[in-house]
């Protein structure tokens, strides 16, 4: 089999800014050990996020300048919103200006105290705008998705006995909607089966519930469907997703993933009450319909961003690099999440460094040593974004401990990943000294993002 190259050529380029060692400690130590709180120039590969750090084409720029910014009935809004329906069928299709957004909004009408929301995996912002209206978030999640060493097509898959067992004990009338997360990025970017989907569905359709998609990553999801479900393999990708949307009634969508753009978000459903709630929200809270707290521009570059991103080649070579980057760092023992996720390298702390105890965040560990080797920004995703605390303010950790190399799309070429490789294989290598942390400062909700950390002594 040849190479799979890059299925474009570069046309405008932007420098990276090369640190040394001992400037990345003093960044480092000043940013409270925390890599959110690093200046991006002071990063050389930033595997932070795939959010929003795409790399548009030059039919989206070109979209940008066509972009209709009228306040109402914008033409760059009925261009999105054809888009949006022709791949998720879905009747009522929202603008918001990023995915929390729309979360938001929905749970802001559909959650509230004594309600529980449902889904494969959480992502840390769903879970927070859920909890802040005070209903509960649960997650579902199969029992191979929770081995990281356990290799499986579709770890992202929730356990629908579980889900059916958990509508019956609590009952259908306090739960507003189940949510599935594709491709389920708290649990390693592992994809969900059609086959799944369609359980998922048939049990809301039995206990009446509406049945909605986290669809940041649909593409993602498509592919790996397309490339591991029996009956898919000849199926074009648009149909793939076009069947995937099928089964839901709603869905919230953030733009900064598989619509390839640098902001935007939306909503959509098939309920007419619910839509008009959710855009009298909105109206308040992100703008006109037809603009939701984006600009017209940016809903051009949604609407060809979607076109896009379901090219077979584009997805072909998206799911090879990432693949790529995990097979090198497995060969040498490295831990990962296998097999290697949609968008992203999940390392397992837990397996990586067993000498930190879950208390000192092993995960946040990992994420100085890389910044510190190579100038690589990375995040926790452990027991820092989720960790819990008891009555004593003692740590009820999640059940895994990972680091996540998110790659950007369309941004990164092979040898940047190569450099990537070479720095996990040196902090692999000296993983013996590697120490845990402490948290100096934490927020009350989303911690992670501007916690303080100390190294244990
Ligand atoms: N749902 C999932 C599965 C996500 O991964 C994200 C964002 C959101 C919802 C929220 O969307 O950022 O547009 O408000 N994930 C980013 C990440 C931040 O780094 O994984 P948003």
């Amino acid at each position: 089999m040849k190479t799979i190259i890059e299925p474009f050529k570069i046309k405008s380029v932007e420098p990276i800014r090369f640190t040394t060692k001992e400037e990345r400690i003093n960044i480092l130590e000043e940013a409270g050990f925390n890599p959110f709180l690093i200046k991006a120039d002071d990063v050389l590969i930033d595997l932070l996020t795939d959010s929003g750090t795409s790399a548009m084409s030059s039919m989206q720029w070109a979209g940008i300048m066509q972009g209709d910014e009228s306040y109402a009935g914008s033409r760059s809004f009925y261009r999105f919103e054809a888009m949006v329906k022709k791949i998720t069928g879905l009747k009522y299709v929202i603008p918001t200006h990023q995915g929390r957004a729309a979360e938001k909004i929905l749970f802001s009408i559909t959650g509230g105290k004594g309600k529980f929301i449902p889904n494969n995996t959480h992502f840390d912002t769903t879970r927070a705008n859920i909890e802040y209206t005070n209903a509960e978030a649960v997650d579902l999640l199969n029992e191979t998705g929770k081995h990281p060493e356990i290799r499986a097509d579709f770890k992202g898959n929730m356990d629908i006995e579980k889900l059916e067992s958990f509508i019956k004990e609590t009952g259908p009338e306090n739960i507003p909607l189940v949510m599935m997360t594709v491709t389920n990025n708290s649990g390693g970017g592992q994809p969900v089966s059609m086959q799944n989907i369609r359980e998922a569905k048939a049990v809301c359709v039995k206990y009446n519930l509406p049945f909605f998609l986290d669809a940041c990553r649909f593409a993602e999801n498509a592919y790996f469907i397309k490339m591991r479900e029996p009956g898919y393999r000849d199926k074009p990708l648009l149909e793939i997703a076009q069947e995937m949307f099928s089964y839901c009634d709603g869905m919230t969508m953030s733009a900064k993933k598989d619509a390839l753009v640098n902001i935007g978000g939306f909503l959509a459903m098939n309920d007419s009450t619910l839509a008009m709630n959710c855009r009298n929200l909105l109206i308040v809270t992100e703008g006109f319909p037809t603009y939701g707290g984006l600009a017209g521009r940016d809903l051009e570059a949604i609407a060809q961003g979607l076109e896009e991103v379901l090219d077979e080649h584009y997805l072909e070579y998206r799911i090879r690099s990432i693949e790529y980057l995990g097979e090198k760092i497995l060969a040498e023992g490295v831990p990962i999440i296998e097999p290697p996720g949609g968008h992203a390298i999940y390392l397992d702390a837990k397996r990586f460094l067993p000498h930190v105890p879950q208390e000192q965040f092993p995960g946040q560990s990992i994420v100085c040593e890389l910044y510190t080797e190579g100038g690589i920004r990375s995040v926790e995703i452990g027991s820092v974004m989720f960790g819990k605390k008891d009555a004593n303010g003692k740590l009820i950790p999640p059940p895994m401990e990972l680091v996540r190399l998110a790659i950007p799309r369309r941004v990164y070429t092979q040898s940047h990943i190569d450099y990537v490789v070479e720095i996990i294989l040196e902090v692999f290598k000296n993983r013996k000294n590697i120490k845990g942390y402490e948290i100096t400062y934490e927020a009350p909700m989303l911690r992670h993002f501007t916690a303080k950390f100390r190294p244990v002594k």
